[in-house]
């Protein structure tokens, strides 16, 4: 967060986030409870807030929202849900995916959505602070989704709307869609929706295990269903990389995961003390190495590897002389080439939060069509799960459950004796391909 200089008086912007400070230096479990409603979520600032069982929740309203939109009925039933709620999407740094998967999620929900992009269109450029602006968008909309280069300034803005609310004012919640090098927590759900819906290994025709999975098992014995007792690789820039951080947080959450961070031993860009301390905290087996090729296990890296995260280096995070610093590092490490690929393990899924840097390549196009390369589909899960966390806010998400069932029934009749599903079962929910 910006200190005030001393060589000038602060900014009433600067005092704002000062006065929340104290809140913001307490521990997540102190935190968490703050961020909540009648045991529901109502901001989502940090992705220490979600346990496995809301993940798991989320996953399936992710899943019966994707089913649903499949239909004309499912669809209108669900843009009816919050069609009476507004949304204001307030990203004040470049995004693509995130901005238009949260646009999209509102539109299947009914969510009218408004949007200020550029803070040299609104009043900020007259003086206004970021507080008055987040203060005047819970006035006209329901939701504030907020994207800043200012690490803890959603953070903040959730104190005020509880400050707000607890003196009787108007108040809403707010979703943090990235918060500087800080976190971007509903990037991290997004990914792990991908991953359980790819270690599901079920079926794309019925919810039963794959016969891929059992071919699979023949060589690789050790493989099991679900998220746990995994090899998680990240490579490329930990120390600045957001999603990493949000993502390595979640994958704490699961019984024995190592998480092999791939990075060059440079202070900017290798794991961060605090995200190190907070791992260890959690008794992750934690790995840190600078290539593909260093021994983890007694193999090289990459072949160990149940699911690898790529990320790019953020170089507009660069600050004066890291430029030539980093001149010196051999990046061809931090690079996937087909090579590397055709050593990985047959369905260990290659994530990247995107974008992908052209300039750069840490991933090369002609990976884009390995069947494990899941960079794609992965962005348009982000829709689906953003869907189902909006659900959930609103408290919506049993009213999803109950039509899904209502429809299911419906479906399963029609389908009996034709040889989809089984008895009890449900439509696919998952597959390999992890899309629909
Ligand atoms: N992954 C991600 O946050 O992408 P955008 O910056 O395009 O939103």
């Amino acid at each position: 967060m910006a200190e005030p200089s001393p060589d000038r008086a602060a900014t009433q912007d600067e005092l704002d986030l000062l006065h929340y400070q104290p809140r913001i230096e307490r521990p997540v479990k102190m935190k968490s409870p703050e961020l909540e409603r009648n045991e529901r979520l109502r901001h989502v600032i940090f992705s220490g807030q979600f346990s496995v069982d809301m993940l798991e929740d989320l996953a399936r309203t992710a899943d019966r929202i994707r089913i649903l939109s499949k239909n004309r009925s499912g669809q209108d039933f669900l843009i009816r849900l919050l069609h009476h709620k507004r949304a204001m999407l307030y990203f004040t740094q470049p995004s693509t995916r995130t901005f238009l998967s949260f646009m999209a999620a509102c539109q299947i929900l009914g969510i009218t959505c408004n949007e200020v992009r550029d803070p040299t269109t609104s009043s900020e450029t007259k003086g206004e602070t970021r507080f008055d602006s987040i203060r005047m968008f819970s006035s006209y909309f329901d939701l504030i989704i907020m994207r800043s280069k200012l690490a803890r300034l959603a953070e903040s803005c959730a104190y005020l709307m509880n400050d707000l609310e607890a003196t009787g004012n108007r108040s809403v919640p707010i979703i943090n869609a990235g918060s500087g090098a800080d976190e971007h927590p509903t990037q991290a759900l997004l990914d792990i929706y991908t991953l359980q819906r790819t270690f599901q290994f079920a079926d794309s025709r019925s919810s039963t295990i794959s016969t891929r999975f059992e071919e699979l098992r023949k060589d690789y014995p050790e493989l099991n269903q679900g998220l746990t007792n995994k090899v998680y690789g990240f490579c490329g820039d930990i120390g600045r990389g957001r999603t990493v951080r949000s993502l390595a947080s979640l994958l704490a959450n699961y019984e024995g995961v190592t998480l092999i961070f791939i990075a060059p031993d440079d202070p900017t860009l290798a794991l961060r003390d605090d995200l190190r301390t907070r791992l260890l905290d959690r008794r992750v087996n934690l790995v840190e190495v600078d290539s593909f090729d260093a021994t983890y296990n007694g193999k090289p890296v990459i072949e160990t590897l149940d699911a690898l995260y790529m990320t790019r280096i953020q170089k507009e995070h660069n600050a004066p002389g890291d430029e030539q610093k980093f001149a010196a590092i051999d990046h061809s490490r931090y690079k996937l080439s087909t090579k590397l690929v055709e050593r990985m393990k047959a369905y260990a899924p290659i994530l990247h939060p995107f974008p992908r840097d052209q300039h750069f390549g840490e991933i090369p196009p002609e990976i884009d069509n390995d069947p494990r390369a899941m960079y794609f589909r992965q962005a348009r899960n982000g829709m689906w799960i953003r869907s189902a966390l909006l659900a959930s806010i609103f408290g919506v998400d049993h009213q999803i459950d109950r039509f899904f069932h209502d429809e299911y029934s419906e479906w399963h009749h029609y389908n009996e004796g034709a040889g989809v599903g089984g008895e009890g079962s449900e439509p696919s929910t998952a597959s390999q391909s992890g899309q629909f």
